[in-house]
């Protein structure tokens, strides 16, 4: 694919925990009604509009999300991370992160602390006191922030 940015341009990964392929099924109210697919194509604009390359993956399988983190390093400049459920517990997403070593923004689609009230896991992040920013309750509109974010971190 050609993106007209430079081969030097900064490169971040875009990833997704589980279930967020099942984004455009999942409660509109929380989630919204894109796709991930949609979802991925818009940041991918806002990335281009940055001058930013960005590379998408999601997957339902911790281990796939480990590896794939793993596999990441000396590739990209900077993540942005979604972990969906894992958020609230999987300590092997946190030291992944940690190991891969770059700046990463946690973003979440909803409004995870105002969801706390009535499901208190929701306000537990084990990632967020090692993340460059976070986000959440912004829909989509988080994503970019968290690339403004990125850009700042640089
Ligand atoms: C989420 C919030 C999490 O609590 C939930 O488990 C998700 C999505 C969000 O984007 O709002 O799967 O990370």
């Amino acid at each position: 694919m050609t993106t007209g940015l430079p081969a030097d341009a900064p490169r971040i990964a875009l990833l997704h925990g589980p279930n967020l392929d099942r984004l455009g099924h999942r409660p509109a109210q929380h989630y919204g009604t894109l796709t991930l697919a949609e979802l991925e194509r818009t940041v991918r604009g806002w990335a281009h509009e940055r001058g930013m390359r960005l590379g998408c993956f999601q997957t339902d399988h911790e281990g796939a999300f480990v590896q794939h983190v793993h596999g990441l390093a000396g590739i990209v400049d900077g993540a942005i991370v979604n972990p969906g459920a894992w958020t609230h517990y999987q300590w092997s997403i946190r030291d992944a992160l940690e190991i891969l070593g770059v700046p990463f923004v946690e973003v979440h689609l909803s409004d995870v602390e105002e969801r706390a009230k009535a499901e208190p896991h929701r306000g537990v992040s084990v990632i967020r006191d090692i993340a460059a920013g976070s986000v959440w309750g912004k829909g989509v509109d988080g994503y970019r922030d968290a690339l403004d974010m990125l850009a700042g971190a640089r």
